[in-house]
């Protein structure tokens, strides 16, 4: 029985896409090893959105390479994911101890070429071309991967990206969008509810343009249908599309009532779901955030109130340059909604420093933006120029230095806001989903708020996948920590 290490980068489409692969390498008999240096074979499963992702997987692989396959020849070495597909065969090149290179349209081949490499029927094995319907080969899930139960889960609902925001190299190396259907995605999260799961995280790089290449403008085409947005044309998906519901009894046609998008129609048949308590999704793109999304949060008591809404910029002008196709103004505006629908929903968000061409002016926007929505947390990225994107080869790419002192300003503010914002619920009392230890100090219990908080407090196995009130005693940097509550009747 070969065992098998896998190390994932990235986000988390490459985590899910990571467990499938474990998921599938188990059911064909493969053991999991718990680390690279007892492992028969080791996957890299990589991603490829800034250069220095790239780099600490191919600065492993050079390590497991000059390190372990000295002392075991005929451990199997691979690359999975993003990376792999944008560079493939480079990459054996480069490394010539790598036996595997699978692209990110090919995870479910991966038992197969590796029972091949370790059976010495094939020497080497590149494969990224495309296959139709690879959105729903993703369907295993390893729930008990650690020994204990899982609590929570993520369902992937669609594959790839049509935005080709000028900055980012994922439409290049997952594809075009295509999406499952509703039935397919609503079975997953039915079995996984059987098993125990309690939030399911509904995943895709844009999960607000679920189902439009398959519903929206080609299966059902009605005159009443939303307006298509200019920036989604251009790219027409190949082949048949999966059918999807119509708009019917929507609500399409009132004065009043917002038309209902399909991925509106998917969370409504999610949440239908009996035992699921809690569901989340990322990432929307603002420019998706109608108002029937807005609404779903105002009537939909499962969805969790939180929100992760990249902004990337606060300048119009970068904005534009990025190819976002939303304004500053009009961002502001759906967070303000969002906060009406939902009193504290809590809102996070990813943003760029140092597009090319971003000046101070346009930075200090960013900073002026962040003051005004005050985001519960973001992630900040410097810009890194990608391979073949449109803003690698604009003018003005501006030097590291300036890109440091911004990312730092900009940071130091983002810390200041989310100090303030997680001690206003000290003393509070908020509802937690349990999903184990904390991974820093296993002896404290580690849970989620809905406004998708990380509480920790002292407790036990026991407390694993309960719904629990805790008082907020103090907080952290980013965490809360906290008691459960005694509550008097
Ligand atoms: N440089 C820096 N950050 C990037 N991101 C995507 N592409 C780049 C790039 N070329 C960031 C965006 C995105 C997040 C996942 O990664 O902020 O939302």
């Amino acid at each position: 029985m070969p065992s098998v290490f896998i190390k994932t980068y990235g986000c988390q489409m490459n985590e899910r896409d990571s467990e499938a692969v474990a998921a599938q390498l188990v059911a064909k008999g493969y053991r999991l090893a718990p680390s690279e240096h007892v492992a028969d074979v080791v996957l890299l499963n990589t991603c490829s959105v800034r250069d220095n992702a790239e780099q600490k997987a191919i600065n492993k692989m050079e390590n497991i390479a000059g390190d372990i396959r000295k002392h075991r020849p005929n451990v199997v070495l691979g690359f999975l994911g993003c990376m792999a597909q944008s560079r493939g065969q480079e990459l054996i090149d480069r490394l010539p101890d790598v036996d595997l290179v699978l692209g990110t349209q090919k995870f479910h081949r991966t038992a197969e070429y590796l029972d091949d490499l370790l059976a010495g029927k094939r020497a080497k094995v590149v494969d990224v071309a495309e296959e139709q319907g690879s959105e729903g080969t993703i369907r295993e899930h390893l729930l008990n991967g650690n020994a204990q139960k899982s609590v929570t889960a993520f369902v992937s609902i669609m594959q790839g990206c049509n935005q080709y925001c000028t900055f980012c190299i994922v439409p290049y190396t997952r594809g075009e969008e295509r999406s499952r259907t509703i039935e397919d995605i609503v079975g997953e999260c039915r079995q996984l509810v059987s098993q125990g799961i309690k939030e399911i995280t509904l995943l895709g790089q844009i999960v607000t343009s679920y189902g439009r290449r398959g519903s929206v403008r080609h299966v059902t085409p009605r005159a009443d249908e939303p307006t298509p947005d200019p920036s989604e044309e251009g790219s027409e998906p190949r082949g048949a599309r999966p059918q999807f519901p119509s708009l019917e009894g929507s609500g399409v046609g009132s004065s009043l009532r917002p038309a209902k998008t399909t991925f509106v129609q998917l969370i409504e048949a999610v949440h239908e779901i009996e035992g699921l308590e809690r569901i989340r999704f990322t990432s929307p793109h603002p420019k998706g955030y109608g108002d029937d999304l807005v609404e779903a949060y105002a009537r939909l008591p499962k969805l969790a109130e939180s929100a992760h809404l990249p902004v990337q910029s606060g300048s119009d002008r970068v904005l534009k340059l990025m190819h976002r196709g939303y304004t500053r103004a009009r961002y502001v505006e759906i967070i303000r909604k969002l906060r009406t629908a939902r009193l504290g929903i809590g809102i996070t968000s990813d943003i760029i420093v140092g597009f090319p061409g971003e000046t101070e002016a346009d930075f200090e926007e960013t900073l002026s933006l962040c003051r005004e929505v005050e985001f519960d947390n973001a992630y900040l990225f410097k810009y890194s120029q990608r391979k073949d994107t449109p803003a690698a080869a604009m003018p003005d790419q501006l030097p590291e230095d300036v890109i440091e002192d911004r990312h730092a300003r900009l940071l130091s503010l983002i810390n200041e806001i989310g100090k303030r914002k997680y001690n206003e619920f000290v003393g509070r009392q908020m509802q937690i989903l349990v999903e184990g230890p904390s991974k820093r100090n296993p002896a404290r219990m580690s849970g989620r708020s809905r406004c998708n908080k990380i509480v920790l407090f002292d407790g036990s196995e026991r407390h694993r996948g309960q719904l629990l009130d805790v008082r907020i005693t103090r907080a952290g940097l980013f965490t809360l920590y906290g008691d459960p509550a005694i509550v008097n009747l």
